[in-house]
């Protein structure tokens, strides 16, 4: 969580630094606040509440000129947000920014307050500050390493000391940073879209390791001062990639990006009509001997998993369990080293994912990313990556990279299917030629926009709903059910269609909207007869089903109909009908999609 940047060079870098922090701002817009070097002194700018706060202060107040500083976007951990929270902390002598927690933080608090030191906020981060100029010698490395063996914790951390005014120094622990090489400027960032204005070349930092930052040389080191050799990174992303395109949100244009960012992870995955994850290192011979499998991640990603397990237990007849990563990795979970855990992520940095990858490796359980941000620490960490596609995903609803993640679990379940003899080649093909007709399909659905915005306005007034489904539309009604609320504020709640009348269906009244998603025909009957039940409870139902499916117009109060097409992808398709909804309802009651309060697009904390 929180975003930090840094420049030096031969620019004035504040309004380079409030570029850079507008593309960290879906790491946390609780509070955001620079430091630059100003006539030899570091000054510090600092504001509660999202970037354009800070940039309004700064209008109508002092706006730093200097050539080097750095910036920070916050999702607050410790301490509320508020301007005293607010990065940077410091002072005179040394100022830093801060990406991660510091367990420890109280210990070292109170050893300083022995010293005399006097703390104004309530956040850990001050304490590392303080714990830097308690130590300083004159020679920053040096106290840099002996505050990072006396702190415990995740951090990134962008440092300036007032004694080397061209200097940016960071260092990293379990958070995220890069170094982006310019010419003649160089930066710091949490991620790669901060610098793509400015350059595509970076290094990856990895934990432990410090990096001196200059206008015109780069230098890394261990915690011992030996000097480390890195290899220059190139990001396949441009500018415009990381921009709005005419879209009025980000979410509305990542949605719309969805078909090219399918056909780009599933093309380069398919040969000779048969999956082809060998290019990720993944045999058939690997796959064969494969047991149980455990699908781990949060949130959205977690709900692609669900997809992940019907599908593979249906073609692959392989058990499949998914869970939580938070609930995962305390509940001792029995894996061996025939098994295989799938980690499902678009950050590649989320804290609880993270933390069962080291677990599974920890049991020798073979590990499988299913990552967005390449380089990132889940995809270098685990034995083998398939990464998606979807280019850089701003909007903190995931849209983009579920229906990615989703594609990838297809491949992956047919290559395992064969694999383990459960489906012949021919059927492997055939599945894999639908597959790759998705994304067509997926384009076509975006017709039903203005039939979503229609939803979304009978939407609006509501304060609760629920979501329901069988089988494959269950697994997508809890992501309907999840983006709904992050973005509109409107309780919803995803129930199995069949479990409604143990006791959910009491809640139904004529206030209370019902989405039910009745794609897989298998279940249609079943499901119908459910929504049937809740219209004769009075309940207003709005069904999400193919065109070529007829339900009766006294099951339901509106429809919305998405193009016909094999069953098993209709999770992908009609995803992209609960994102319209969700989008469109959240812009009709005035929230912003793009930045849902309290939410943080990369949660690196626990
Ligand atoms: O980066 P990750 O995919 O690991 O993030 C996991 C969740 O935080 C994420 O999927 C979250 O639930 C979505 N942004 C919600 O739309």
């Amino acid at each position: 969580m929180c975003g930090i940047v840094g420049y030096t060079g031969k620019q004035e870098c504040t309004d380079i630094l409030i570029n850079a922090l507008s593309k960290l701002e879906y790491r946390g817009y609780d509070s955001a606040g620079i430091a630059v070097f100003e006539n030899g002194c570091i000054e510090v700018e600092k504001s509660q509440g999202r970037l354009k706060n800070l940039v309004d202060k700064m209008d109508k107040g002092h706006k730093p000129v200097g050539v080097c500083g750095i910036g920070h976007t916050r999702w607050a951990t410790h301490g509320e947000p508020s301007d005293v929270n607010s990065h940077p902390h410091g002072n005179k002598r040394v100022t830093i920014v801060h990406n991660g927690i510091i367990e420890n933080y109280n210990e070292i608090k109170a050893l300083l307050v022995k010293n005399g030191y006097v703390f104004e906020s309530q956040t850990d981060t001050e304490t590392v500050a303080k714990l830097l100029d308690f130590y300083y010698t004159g020679e920053p490395v040096d106290t840099i390493i002996k505050v990072i063996g006396e702190i415990r914790g995740s951090y990134a951390l962008g440092i300036l000391f007032a004694d080397f005014p061209d200097t940016i120094f960071a260092v990293r622990k379990d958070s995220p940073l890069i170094i982006g090489k310019g010419k003649g400027e160089n930066f710091i960032a949490s991620d790669v879209p901060a610098i793509l204005k400015y350059t595509k070349d970076y290094y990856l930092l990895e934990s432990d390791e410090i990096a001196v930052i200059k206008p015109d040389e780069i230098t890394f080191c261990d915690v011992h001062k030996n000097e480390i050799k890195k290899e220059l990174q190139r990001a396949d992303w441009d500018e415009d990639a990381a921009e709005k395109g005419g879209y009025a949100h980000f979410m509305l244009k990542e949605i719309h990006e969805q078909p090219t960012a399918l056909k780009t992870t599933i093309t380069p995955r398919v040969m000779d009509g048969m999956p082809f994850l060998e290019e990720c290192g993944i045999t058939v011979s690997m796959l064969e001997k494969v047991k149980n499998i455990f699908i781990v991640a949060c949130g959205t990603a977690m709900h692609a998993g669900l997809v992940g397990k019907y599908i593979i237990e249906r073609l692959a007849r392989v058990s499949v369990t998914v869970d939580i990563a938070s609930e995962f990795r305390y509940r001792n979970p029995i894996m061996g080293e025939d098994d295989l855990v799938i980690l499902i992520s678009q950050s590649g940095e989320t804290a609880d994912t993270k933390a069962v990858l080291q677990m599974a490796k920890e049991r020798r359980t073979t590990t499988v990313s299913v990552v967005n941000v390449k380089g990132s620490s889940i995809a270098r960490e685990s034995d083998y990556v398939i990464y998606t596609h979807a280019g850089p995903e701003i909007a903190v609803a995931s849209t983009k990279a579920y229906s990615v993640q989703l594609s990838v679990m297809y491949l992956f379940a047919f290559e395992l299917a064969f694999a383990k003899g459960a489906i012949n080649e021919d059927k492997v093909k055939e599945l894999t030629k639908d597959l790759m007709n998705v994304p067509k399909v997926v384009e076509d659905t975006m017709n039903t926009m203005e039939d979503c915005q229609k939803i979304a306005s009978k939407l609006v007034n509501s304060t609760s709903l629920l979501y329901i489904g069988r089988g494959l539309d269950y697994a997508l009604s809890m992501e309907g059910s999840l983006k709904l609320k992050e973005i509109s504020y409107i309780h919803s709640e995803s129930y199995a269609a069949g479990e409604l009348k143990h006791g959910t269906i009491s809640l139904v009244t004529s206030d209370m909207p019902v989405i039910a998603i009745v794609t897989q025909k298998d279940l249609m009957e079943k499901t119908i007869s459910n929504i049937k039940e809740v219209k004769a409870r009075d309940g207003k139902v709005i069904v999400i089903t193919q065109e070529d499916i007829e339900i009766d117009k006294e099951a339901y109060d509106y429809i919305i109909k998405v193009p016909a097409f094999n069953d098993l992808f209709m999770p992908i398709i009609s995803s992209v009908v609960v994102q319209f909804i969700s989008y469109y309802t959240a812009v009709l009651k005035g929230c912003d999609p793009d930045k849902p309060r309290n939410l943080a697009k990369s949660v690196t904390v626990e």
